[in-house]
């Protein structure tokens, strides 16, 4: 039992180290899931929304965006809030969940 256990956990390990963009991307999905699309949507953003869609978006173009919200350069109430409180990491991940998405 103690073996397979272990085995269990060496595998883990291995996937883990095996799958980093999915992580990250995966990452990115689940912050964007709970906090972003309630305001810009996944796949089906209104038309008359405010909100900007950021399906398909460059990735760049993305981080840059939201590195300045957080940094106040790009001055906007609401995405200066949800920006302030967003790592490098999250920004990243994010950025990949969002270009990688179809429009
Ligand atoms: C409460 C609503 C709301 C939430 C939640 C929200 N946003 Fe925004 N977002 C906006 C609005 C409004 C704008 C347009 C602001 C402006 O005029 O610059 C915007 C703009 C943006 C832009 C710039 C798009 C462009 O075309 O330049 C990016 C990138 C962005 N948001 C990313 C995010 C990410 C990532 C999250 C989640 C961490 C998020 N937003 C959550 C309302 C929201």
């Amino acid at each position: 039992m103690k073996r397979m256990a272990l085995s269990g956990a060496l595998m883990l390990g291995l996937l883990a180290a095996s799958s980093v963009d999915a992580a990250s991307i995966f990452g990115g999905q689940g912050r964007a899931a709970a906090v972003c699309s309630q305001c810009h949507g996944i796949r089906t953003p209104s038309a008359d929304a405010p909100f900007p869609p950021l399906a398909g978006r460059d990735f760049e173009y993305l981080q840059t965006a939201l590195k300045q919200y957080r940094d106040k350069t790009r001055k906007s109430d609401i995405m200066n809030a949800i920006a302030g409180s967003l790592t490098d990491n999250d920004i990243a991940n994010v950025a990949a969940y969002y270009s990688g998405l179809k429009p």
